[in-house]
C-alpha cells in the first residue's frame, strides 16, 4: 500500500482530518483535507467534525487549534517545526510593554504562542490584521511580534501602532532588487507580497495579500503572470490552481525550514501512535481562546 492509501485508511480508522498550511510540501499538501492560510485553518479548526486534527504546520498553528478545540485531540507529526518569529515575544515581555503603554490595546499576529494570545486583546492573522486594528475602541494598538505586519498596518489605518519588533526570517531574505530583477524580466507581471515582507518590498507590490489572499487573487485577475513574493511553497497551489498562468518566485530563497519539516511518513506515524498530542494548560487555553474567537468573530479582510 502506497503512502496516500496508508494515510486514507488511517484517517478513516481515527475519525481524522489533516489540516495543512500553503507553505507545506506539495505532497503533503495532496495528501490534506484541507490546504489553507492562518485564517482559513482557525476556522476549519473550528467547524471540522472529526476526532483527531491532525495539523501540518508549525507550532503555534497546532496550539490553536488545540485551544479552539478542548474536545478534539490535536497532533503534530514533528514537534520540532517551530515558528521563530513567534519565539520573539513572550509573554513577561508583553506584560511590560503593556505597562508602559496602560490606554493601548494589545493586537497580537496569530504567529505567537497561546501564552502570549492570553495575555492579548485579539489576533488578526495576515487576512485580516487592518480590520482587526480598525474594529478596535482604543485608539494606540501594540502589535506583536511582526514589526513588518505592524509598519504595513501603521499605513493603513488611523490608529497609532506600537511595533514590537519581530519579523519572519523566510520573508526577511525577499530583498527589493529580487523584485527589481524579475520586474525588469517579465513586465507585464503583477507583483503580489506578503505583508510580513520588509516594508521596502512591499513598497513595490501591486497587491500585499495573506497566502490565500494571493490564491483567490490571482484566479481571479486576468493577468498572466504574477511574481510572488512569500514562501515558495504556496507555488503548489498557484500552479496547479492556474493552468493557464506563470508564477514567478521573487526568489527560490524563501524557504521556511521550519514548516518543511511535515512528511508523509510523519504524518503516518503520528496517525498510527496517537503523536505528539498537542495541549494547552486550561487557564491559558481559556484567555488564549477569547483573543481567537474575537478574531474570528472580525471575520477575513482580503
Ligand atoms: P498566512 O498563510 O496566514 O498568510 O501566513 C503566512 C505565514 O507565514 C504563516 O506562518
Ligand atoms: Fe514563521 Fe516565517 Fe516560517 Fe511563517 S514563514 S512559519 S512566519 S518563519
Amino acid at each position: 500500500m502506497n503512502d496516500f492509501d496508508r494515510i486514507k485508511r488511517l484517517k478513516k480508522e481515527k475519525n481524522a482530518i489533516i489540516l495543512a498550511h500553503n507553505y507545506q510540501r506539495g505532497d503533503v499538501q495532496d495528501v490534506a483535507d484541507f490546504v489553507g492560510d492562518s485564517f482559513g485553518l482557525s476556522q476549519k479548526a473550528v467547524s471540522s467534525g472529526a476526532d483527531v486534527i491532525v495539523f501540518c504546520g508549525v507550532d503555534f498553528m497546532a496550539e490553536s487549534a488545540a485551544v479552539l478545540n478542548p474536545g478534539k485531540t490535536v497532533l503534530m507529526p514533528e514537534l520540532s517545526a517551530q515558528c521563530p518569529m513567534a519565539g520573539m515575544i513572550t509573554p513577561g515581555s508583553l506584560k511590560l510593554e503593556k505597562e508602559k503603554h496602560p490606554g493601548a490595546a494589545v493586537v497580537c499576529y496569530v504567529n505567537t504562542s497561546a501564552a502570549v494570545k492570553a495575555e492579548s486583546d485579539v489576533c488578526c492573522t495576515s487576512a485580516n490584521a487592518i480590520k482587526v486594528v480598525n474594529s478596535m475602541e482604543e485608539d494606540e494598538i501594540i502589535f506583536v511580534p511582526d514589526r513588518n505586519l505592524a509598519l504595513y498596518v501603521a499605513a493603513n489605518t488611523e490608529k497609532k501602532i506600537i511595533p514590537w519588533n519581530g519579523y519572519c526570517p523566510t520573508h526577511h531574505l525577499i530583498l527589493p532588487g529580487d523584485i527589481l530583477l524579475e520586474k525588469e524580466e517579465h513586465q507585464d507581471a503583477l507583483v503580489l507580497v506578503h505583508p510580513e515582507c520588509r516594508p521596502e518590498v512591499v513598497a513595490l507590490a501591486d497587491k500585499v495579500l495573506s497566502t490565500s489572499g494571493m490564491l483567490k487573487y490571482a484566479a481571479q485577475s486576468s493577468s498572466k503572470e504574477f511574481i510572488i513574493g512569500t514562501e515558495i511553497g504556496l507555488l503548489h497551489r498557484l500552479n496547479r490552481e492556474n493552468p493557464g498562468k506563470k508564477f514567478i518566485p521573487a526568489t527560490r530563497y524563501a524557504v521556511c525550514p521550519n514548516m518543511k519539516m511535515n512528511t508523509l511518513g510523519g504524518i503516518i506515524r503520528a496517525l498510527e501512535r496517537g503523536e505528539h498530542v498537542i495541549k494547552v494548560p486550561e487557564d491559558i487555553r481559556k484567555r488564549a481562546k477569547l483573543a481567537l474567537d474575537r478574531m474570528l468573530e472580525v471575520g477575513r479582510g482580503d
